[in-house]
């Protein structure tokens, strides 16, 4: 039975239903202003008046008198009700509808509104924490170290949850929420032992906001000093794994505080950076522009996010060298959804953070202001180094690769494009001055291209399945190979000893060994296969969210773990050493169901009989033992 529609799949419907890209998929756009015009469909219009906000997420034509979001444009062009209008649209965006007869119980895990209300209740506890409680001295010197003031502090309602399992849980007794609701946010976790403990427990705490500024997640740092090294918990982040509220992808920490500022200019300009710590600075330091990613590359996601508020994006990357690497992958991306994209990466070894508080943020402006085009910053990538005359063999590869990053502009797609095209023509000039080749040339060449990559140009994916491909169902994967690779994401560097001692083909056939296979390429070339590193080297959507899974179900257990006060600590090398044998014996096993089938077929004697049981039982043994 349909009972109508629920409400947490049409907020994700708008969400990646950007008004300007519909609209746009129905009338030729136009930039006025901070709008967008079309010539209205609904009548005789002379001069274009139908008016797109993109800010807004709304349109209007006031000579019609006609207005509303994106559900009401499709229902009025597509001449549909609300609920077909939602399925066009979910469509577009690849998000499933689920035609759910349950009612939601109000105030339950299931009830968005009441975990909004938990996060901004939890996020003013622990933030109250941070100001108030003895407790949090430590964290408070260690803030006013690092020259966080108080106003940032409440700015970004920064908090502390202190090193006690169950503080949280202990406050919310008196309120309306229950474990299973702060569970749901993604605060609490139950213990095999049947309790509830706190995952931010010990940690400095950056509340992320929406962008109508409602708590929705929370970034934990350890904070130095607090307890001993031995005591700390692991890992420098944690962050809130994806709840109902909260998908990293679809937010980026401080937007809610810099949005208005940004969009109300004439040049609509972001700038993202890549820490928490990085985003308070310069917001302290008076810049409100600046946001952050968290724990994840910038992806399609948050591009379209982005690109609601802003025309113009600078991406600055920690002057590190995964830092290079994290551009070249970043930029086809942004290139093919035409954003305007500029790169600054910073002086040898310093962040945000550093520069501004050493330099000022006046300094840190004026280094984004300079920041590369990213296709110029692309250029100079790829010929640093080589001598573009002499030496055509690399200067060729060179010049294919810039231009496989040019083909990917979409043509003629509205507004931007006759900016678009004649920087286009500026830069086919300059490639052609710089190689020494005919501009026709360059031109006839990035025209093939873009025939042949517009057949295999990935569309903007919402659903995170690729290609059709079916999302992976976790529920569903194989314990220990699951285990195997959990413990190498967060254990990397056991990978030499898994690579020697299990063969991919071990594992069963799907998305882990697709993974297991990565992680051995990365081996042989010396690629790093730790959680982070990991999401950056991978392109498939499928196998980051496996990634994504497995890592989070990997520091749930250690945290589970660190809260049974008795449990006997394995070290993770004991622990692939016990993985490893699993396999061994399943490789013996795979002999012994010929040996079952001779036991079956009496082809024995009596000793040969015994003993193959014997062993058979010991495998089994060992297989329900582990
Ligand atoms: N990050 C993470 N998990 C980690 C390390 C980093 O999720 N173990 C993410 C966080 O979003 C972090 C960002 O990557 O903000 C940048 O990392 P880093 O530069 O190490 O942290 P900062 O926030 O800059 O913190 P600080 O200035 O305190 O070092
Ligand atoms: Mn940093």
């Amino acid at each position: 039975m349909y009972t109508g529609p629920d409400f947490d799949v049409k907020d994700r419907i708008k969400q990646a239903s950007d008004i300007v890209d519909v609209v746009g998929g129905y009338l030729p756009l136009r930039r006025q202003g901070t709008n967008f015009v079309a010539h209205c469909p609904w009548h005789d219009d002379s001069r274009p008046s139908l008016q797109v906000n993109q800010v807004r997420q709304s349109w209007v034509c006031w000579v019609c008198n006609f207005r509303g979001d994106v559900f009401d444009f499709v229902m009025r062009r597509e001449s549909v009700e609300f609920f077909e209008a939602m399925q066009i649209l979910a469509e577009r965006a690849g998000i499933e509808i689920k035609r759910s007869g349950q009612k939601i119980e109000k105030g339950s895990p299931q009830d968005k509104q009441a975990l909004f209300r938990a996060m901004a209740w939890a996020a003013e506890q622990y933030h109250e924490c941070l100001l108030n409680e003895a407790t949090a001295e430590p964290v408070r010197t260690y803030l006013a170290d690092r020259n966080i003031s108080a106003e940032s502090i409440e700015a970004f309602n920064i908090g502390f949850a202190p090193m006690a399992w169950s503080w949280l849980i202990d406050r919310a007794r008196h309120t309306e929420f229950s474990p299973e609701v702060l569970e749901a946010c993604g605060l609490v976790a139950s213990s095999s032992s049947g309790g509830w403990y706190e995952r931010f427990r010990g940690r400095v705490l950056f509340p992320i906001s929406d962008t109508m500024n409602r708590p929705i997640a929370l970034g934990g740092r350890i904070v130095p000093n607090l307890v001993p090294d031995d005591q700390q918990p692991k890992g420098k982040y944690y962050n809130s794994t994806e709840t109902r509220l909260y998908s990293k992808s679809d937010n980026l920490y401080g937007l809610n505080l810099v949005r208005d500022d940004v969009s109300k200019k004439e040049n609509r300009k972001l700038t993202i950076v890549e820490g928490y710590t990085d985003v308070v600075a310069a917001y302290q330091a008076g810049l409100r522009n600046v946001i952050a990613c968290q724990g994840t590359a910038v992806n399609e996601r948050h591009i379209n996010v982005m690109r609601r508020f802003a025309d113009s994006i600078t991406l600055v990357l920690d002057g590190d060298e995964a830092g290079q690497r994290r551009t070249n992958e970043i930029l086809d991306l942004f290139v093919a959804q035409d954003v305007d994209l500029r790169i600054l990466s910073l002086p040898d070894g310093s962040d945000p953070f550093d520069f501004i508080q050493t330099k000022g943020a006046e300094a840190f402006q004026a280094l984004v202001d300079q920041a590369d085009d990213a296709i110029a910053h692309k250029i100079n990538l790829e010929t640093r180094g080589i001598d573009l005359i002499n030496d055509s063999h690399a200067a060729n590869k060179a010049l294919e690769s810039i231009l496989k990053t040019l083909a990917q502009i979409p043509v003629g797609q509205f507004a931007t494009s006759a900016a678009k095209s004649v920087r286009l023509d500026q830069l086919i000039t300059r490639m052609a001055r710089q190689f020494q080749i005919d501009r026709n040339q360059v031109k006839n060449r990035l025209n093939e291209l873009r025939r042949t990559m517009s057949k295999v140009r990935p569309t903007v994916n919402l659903n995170d399945s690729r290609d059709g491909q079916p999302a992976i169902d976790f529920k569903s994967l194989p314990i220990k190979e699951s285990e195997l690779l959990q413990l190498l994401i967060c254990e990397p560097e056991l990978l030499d000893q898994a690579v020697e001692n299990i063969a991919p083909q071990q594992i069963s056939e799907g998305p882990l060994r697709d993974l297991y296979e990565v992680m051995n390429e990365c081996f042989h070339v010396g690629k790093d296969v730790g959680y982070k590193s990991l999401m950056l080297e991978l392109e498939d959507a499928n196998l980051k969210s496996l990634v994504d899974y497995l890592h989070g179900v990997a520091t749930d257990k250690q945290s589970a773990l660190a809260c049974m006060k008795d449990a006997a600590v394995i070290q993770p090398l004991a622990q692939l050493e016990s993985i490893i044998q699993v396999f061994n014996n399943l490789a013996d096993a795979s002999g012994s169901r010929s040996q079952i089938s001779r036991l079956h077929g009496r082809q024995l004697d009596d000793d040969e009989e015994a003993s193959t049981l014997e062993e058979l039982l010991k495998l089994a043994r060992q297989r329900q033992g582990l």
